[in-house]
């Protein structure tokens, strides 16, 4: 079992070798198994990740009285036919971002919610104006007290909403609650994500009328009542680039299987810049690092089509190893560089200035005690530990594990020397 002081312990300089098999997406995850608690049926979906946020939205539904099975490690089936609270207020859900997504939830089925948010200084960080803006001009009025979002509306009516920020959240949250409002939504400036469209896909099989998701422009006609469907989630593009990026930094070899390719043209071209072989294949790609003598090069991070953000960290692992100097400019996030401190920790050279991250390549890394300042900056921290003389810790697991399945198994099955320590 998974402990929340579980260290992991990386011995560096192995290649990697072999064949990844990638887990569904953890951000599609987190918004297809609220948006299941729509139907007033049972819905089954099937290629989740057996991760923590997942887990916690297993336990989320069913103490919000819906019936919330594993039939397997992977597959979850949701039963809301009975009550389903719509106040949801307990501990789980300040536990993970995506709680969020409850608001479009109920709003649409039940015309009203009442969610606690993910605590404190997030509001600042990750605001969620923009959910709330999407909602009122569907006709919700929204209270905001404390920690809890109150949202209600008599009758959901379609309206034409321009988003003044690209968000995948926003998108996704307004697209539920348009799904079963009366008339015609328009999303404009939409988020075009992979997980939005498999979303609309999901919301659509079960009796939704979306179109336009993966562009941006959406266009939602609204019904009055969601069926219940089988669904299978789109491979995580995040856990696929995490696991190209550690091929390459390790010299080594990987097929990295059951994914979407056209997902990860961004970093592929990376890649190839920096001047790592790509192979592509119907639903895998090979990394292939074994003859690459590394390039610098810079990444703006963009929403999709763009470089994402949640890759950040990981090629700021790998662009620390190559010759000469990168540049990153975060574009997205304002303060997503909380892990460069510990990069340096175990010999990145590294310096910051607002959006701006330089980087100096060295030739190695060192291994040192560092700890996972949030989930991607764990990938990270695991990433440049493969590449490191010696031995790293790496503290504050948990993070890791809120995405990433198996996490030590996967790597070890390519040949990495990780291991799991309890403390
Ligand atoms: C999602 C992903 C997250 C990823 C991010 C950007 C999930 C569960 N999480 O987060 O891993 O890093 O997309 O690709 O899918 N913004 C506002 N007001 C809002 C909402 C967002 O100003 O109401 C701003 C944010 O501050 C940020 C930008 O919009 O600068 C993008 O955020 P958004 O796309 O909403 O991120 P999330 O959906 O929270």
């Amino acid at each position: 079992m998974n402990n929340n002081m579980d260290r992991l312990v990386i011995r560096g300089k192995k290649r990697l070798s072999g064949n990844v098999l990638i887990s569904g997406a953890k951000n599609a995850a987190v918004a297809v198994i609220p948006a299941a608690i729509m139907a007033d049926d049972v819905c089954v979906i099937d290629n989740l990740p057996y991760i923590e946020d997942v887990k916690c939205l297993y336990t989320t539904i069913n103490k919000m009285g819906a019936e919330c099975v594993y039939s397997d490690k992977h597959t979850l089936k949701i039963d809301s036919s009975s009550n389903v609270s719509t106040t949801v207020t307990f501990d789980e859900v300040r536990k993970m971002r995506a709680s969020y997504y409850l608001l479009g939830a109920l709003l649409a089925r039940f015309k009203r919610a009442e969610v606690t948010m993910p605590g404190g200084c997030n509001f600042g960080t990750r605001p969620i104006d923009l959910h709330l803006k999407g909602f009122r001009a569907l006709g919700a009025e929204v209270d905001v007290q404390g920690e809890v979002v109150c949202v209600r509306a008599d009758k959901l009516k379609g309206a034409s909403i321009y988003m003044d920020t690209v968000s995948v959240g926003a998108t996704i949250n307004i697209m539920l609650a348009a799904t079963m409002a009366e008339g015609v939504t328009t999303i404009e400036n939409a988020a075009k994500e992979p997980h939005i469209v498999d979303v609309a896909n999901f919301l659509n099989m079960m009796g939704a009328k979306i179109k336009g998701a993966g562009t941006d422009v959406i266009k939602i006609v609204g019904v009055d009542r969601l069926h219940g469907a089988e669904y299978t989630i789109i491979p995580d593009q995040i856990e696929a680039g995490t696991y190209m990026i550690a091929a390459a930094i390790t010299g080594g070899r990987v097929k990295v299987c059951n994914i979407i390719p056209k997902h990860m043209d961004s970093l592929s071209a990376k890649l190839l810049e920096i001047g790592i072989g790509i192979e592509e294949g119907d639903d895998f790609i090979t990394v292939d690092a074994t003859e690459s003598d590394f390039k610098a090069t810079s990444i703006r991070t963009m929403a999709y089509p763009g470089f994402p953000t949640d890759l950040q960290p990981q090629i700021a692992a790998l662009l620390s190893v190559c010759g000469g100097t990168s540049m990153i400019t975060e574009n997205v996030w304002e303060k997503r560089y909380q892990y460069i401190d510990e990069l340096k920790r175990l010999g990145a050279k590294i310096t910051v200035e607002g959006r701006v991250a330089i980087i100096e390549g060295v030739k190695e890394l060192t291994g040192a005690s560092v700890e996972a300042t949030d989930l991607r900056a764990g990938a990270a921290m695991i990433i440049a530990a493969l590449n490191a003389r010696g031995e790293t810790v790496i503290g504050e697991v948990k993070y890791i594990d809120r995405g990433y399945e198996e996490v030590e198994s996967k790597f070890s099955a390519l040949g990495a020397d990780i291991r799991r320590v309890s403390v």
